[in-house]
């Protein structure tokens, strides 16, 4: 097994990512917009960290309708965030530290106000017409597409040309047609763009959309749960990416991670195998939804927190991958709540849940996934006044509850749990004016929290979250059992205790977390007794007798067995 394993040993495969949302990271010139200038400011930081490779959100042109996933120009950079140059610095800096970068590939659709789309609502006949989907209004009205962002669906009528065009997300957001050859010309050149400047992959936004069923056969509105089945994964899709790899990635040595929306366990290989030549990683959503309402995840719903079903989650997936493929492990992106708030306990347990969580990530199988903030433990900002959020998806949905009558408290209410405005909000650096996040106004409000919760407190205490995440990340790094050995599920009914092994080439590891506010026993199903604890988020070593092991709450230890 070793040395099978030891083949198919890969760079990425190893890989610590950090998520940089460059908006909310750091602002060097004052505008309250962080920017590149002020990520390469921090580049000591990250190195000190530990990670491996950064995935950086879209800092392409943009008039940020959706916070940059609504590009106006795929190969400049919008001038919030700096300039070529500065990204030019950016990578080197960061590759002169031994860090890598991916960037984030918008597939799916532009702006509205990039040139391809002005060019191709301007007249049915513009060379561009076809760039994108449209329904010539004298065919009726289009039928009925759910929209992620506007509940009026995803068709908008535009009279200049009396058509309607699709846009699966905003109105500013319509959909490319993937089906035209010369788009995905256009696409491809645009990636081999980024990856002559030397960038180490892409996180591919929304991929699964970008095949669909063009006829717009009539779709019952009962999917609109399951919409994505029906929208997207279309028929092409597995020849797209295909044809990508060929074109593109197949001539760089890169990292490639799509963000799998709607892609069930039983599919992901056909993504990711390698004799696939498709993708090497996806991210599922299978956990997003946890502690959420399964029929409205505008809304949490706290019944719906199993440790059990959170167990399945990780257990299932990891299964996909034992063979043939990659993982990956995270608890949040920009597009979730803080991760101690939703997973851990954001009070009481701060420092200790996001210990436990990190533990977790960290010696999952699976490439881990920071997000940017959790390394200190931010937490849910919790806004209480729809004037404070800058998100869309939380505006409009905002505005149609007001608009038919319905009830927009109990809807803040529910964003201050689930809104992704929660991990969006700016780095908190220090305890100075902003956080030492910018000199201006911060585009959005920064966390009142942040003179008890920010970098330069961390720094000074060594019992700090980042300090433990350091060092996770160094154990991480030295210990090849926990990138490449076997996972095994411990006590999968146990609703308090998440326990697992990870076994390599005779090494046998084991992670145990106390998911709770209480104490807890463990008890290990097989002999164990001449242990070595390679970390603790307690600073009292763990008692183990008789193979039990007694945790505090949200305790996390590693065991290696001897
Ligand atoms: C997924 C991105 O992560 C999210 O932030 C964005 O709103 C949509 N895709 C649309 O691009």
């Amino acid at each position: 097994m070793y040395s099978k394993i030891k083949e198919k040993k890969e760079w990425w495969k190893e890989a610590i990512v950090y998520q940089i949302y460059p908006r909310s990271f750091k602002d060097s010139n004052g505008d309250g917009i962080g920017d590149i200038k002020g990520i390469i400011s921090k580049l000591d930081y990250l190195e000190k960290l530990g990670i491996t490779v950064i995935w950086l959100n879209p800092i392409f042109s943009s008039p940020n309708d959706d916070m940059g996933y609504d590009v106006s120009d795929y190969k400049n950079i919008m001038p919030e965030m700096g300039t070529m140059e500065d990204f030019e610095e950016l990578l080197k800096g960061l590759h002169a530290r031994g860090i890598k970068l991916i960037v984030d590939l918008v597939l799916n659709h532009t702006s509205d106000e990039h040139e391809w789309f002005k060019q191709s609502r301007s007249s049915r006949n513009n060379v561009y017409r076809n760039y994108y989907h449209w329904w010539p209004a004298e065919n009726g009205v289009p039928p009925k597409r759910f929209s992620l962002f506007h509940e009026e669906g995803a068709w908008t009528y535009d009279a200049l040309t009396n058509s309607y065009y699709l846009h699966y997300f905003s109105r500013k957001q319509p959909d490319l047609n993937w089906d035209n050859a010369t788009v995905r010309k256009e696409m491809y050149s645009m990636m081999r763009f980024w990856l002559d400047k030397g960038v180490n992959g892409f996180r591919l936004d929304a991929f699964t959309f970008i095949s669909k069923d063009t006829n717009f056969p009539i779709i019952s509105e009962k999917y609109e749960s399951d919409f994505i089945n029906y929208y997207a994964s279309g028929p092409l899709l597995h020849n797209y990416i295909q044809e990508m790899n060929l074109e593109v990635f197949s001539k760089y040595d890169i990292m490639t991670v799509g963000e799998a929306s709607g892609i069930a366990p039983e599919q992901a290989l056909l993504f990711t195998a390698a004799e696939r030549k498709e993708l090497q990683t996806l991210y599922h959503f299978d956990h997003a939804n946890w502690g959420r309402d399964k029929n409205n995840l505008y809304y949490p719903d706290a019944t719906n927190r199993k440790l059990s079903d959170l167990k399945k989650v990780f257990t299932k997936w990891n299964d996909v991958f034992k063979t043939d493929g990659w993982g990956t492990t995270y608890f949040t992106t920009h597009d979730q709540s803080r991760m101690v708030s939703r997973f851990g306990n954001d009070t009481v347990y701060r420092k200790e849940s996001s210990k436990l969580l990190f533990t977790f990530l960290l010696s999952m199988r699976g490439i881990p996934y920071i997000y940017q903030g959790d390394e200190i433990g931010m937490n849910n900002i919790r806004f209480d006044n729809i004037e404070d959020y800058r998100d869309i998806h939380t505006i409009n949905y905002y505005k149609h509850l007001a608009a038919t009558g319905q009830n927009t408290e109990a809807f803040i209410n529910a964003q201050k749990e689930v809104s992704r405005e929660n991990s969006r909000t700016p780095i908190q650096w220090n305890n100075s004016l902003n956080a030492g996040f910018t000199n201006g106004t911060p585009w959005l409000k920064i966390n009142p929290n942040y003179n008890e919760i920010n970098v330069a407190l961390a720094e000074e205490n060594p019992d700090s979250i980042l300090h433990y995440v350091r060092k996770m990340i160094a154990l991480r790094k030295a210990t090849p059992t926990l990138v490449y050995g076997d996972y095994e599920l411990l006590a999968e009914e146990d609703e308090k205790i998440f326990a697992f092994t990870r076994s390599f080439d005779n090494e046998k590891i084991v992670t145990v977390l106390n998911f709770s506010d209480e104490k807890n026993e463990f008890i290990f199903p097989f002999n164990i007794n001449n242990v070595t604890e390679l970390i603790n988020n307690y600073n009292t070593t763990s008692t183990l007798s008789n193979n039990r092991l007694c945790l505090q709450p949200w305790q996390a230890v590693i065991l290696k067995l001897n």
